[in-house]
């Protein structure tokens, strides 16, 4: 009898040649879907580059590797092309996404208000050949995002938490565009900060909501804006 071997994430992730795409070469000619072209790719350069922001994760309050794949995931899933990110910190969470947009030829704005992490970020974002993708813009993104012409098919809400519900009043409903994604992270430890958003995008007539974990700690309150209301 030939017993079964449970494989683990860490195996699993080794077998199938890294994680979720990742180390797949872009194409030739550059991007997908008629974007601006990849920059130049070093896989093993990107690994470490992702190691070095991991390790130092908590003290830039970034997400962890799980949640920093699956935001890869859902870009790609959803076919994303307009991306807004608010709260961009060392560029860690830009970086997943920004390679998720490779697939799909879109793009990234990203919002940190601290000058220091935004410079940051943009070193991160050119080290990992992600600059034709990411857009970093260091400011307040309660005055930002009113300036930004959307409308965004994907928005990661990743900054104050008591800001989210001012960020959703200046999204919705001009520059969230139907069939579009709002994805709130901290939505199981920060639940009490974020009370009065998760109230009213949980019972919002033209949003289906769910909280889903991929850490089994913390984890996303994800909204889908219905096509039509
Ligand atoms: C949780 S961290 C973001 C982590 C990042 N998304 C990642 O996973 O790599 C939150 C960031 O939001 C920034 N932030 C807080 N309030 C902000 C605001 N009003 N406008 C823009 N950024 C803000 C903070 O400075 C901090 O760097």
């Amino acid at each position: 009898m030939t017993r079964k071997r449970t494989v683990g994430r860490r195996d699993f992730l080794a077998a199938a040649g890294g994680a979720l795409g990742l180390i797949a070469s872009p194409r030739p000619g550059g991007a997908a879907a008629g974007g601006p072209a990849a920059g130049p790719r070093d896989p093993a350069g990107l690994r470490r580059l992702l190691e070095e922001l991991e390790a130092v994760g908590p003290r830039f309050w970034s997400v962890p590797r799980q949640d920093g794949e699956f935001l890869h995931f859902l870009v790609k899933a959803t076919r994303a092309r307009n991306v807004l990110e608010i709260g961009t910190s060392h560029g860690y969470s830009a970086i997943w996404m920004g390679l998720a947009l490779e697939e799909t030829g879109g793009r990234l704005t990203t919002i940190e208000i601290d000058r220091t992490r935004h410079d940051l970020a943009l070193k991160h974002v050119t080290e990992a050949g992600l600059s034709q993708r990411v857009a970093l813009i260091t400011g307040d993104a309660h005055a930002e995002v009113p300036k930004l012409p959307g409308p965004f098919d994907f928005v990661f809400l990743d900054a104050d938490k008591d800001g989210q519900v001012d960020y959703f009043r200046a999204l919705y409903p001009r520059k969230l565009a139907p069939g579009g994604l709002l994805a709130a992270h901290n939505a199981i430890r920060q639940a009490g900060a974020m009370r009065d958003y998760l109230e009213l995008i949980r019972t919002h007539p033209d949003f289906d909501t769910v909280t889903v974990s991929a850490t089994m700690d913390d984890g996303f309150c994800l909204s889908y804006r219905r096509r039509s209301p």
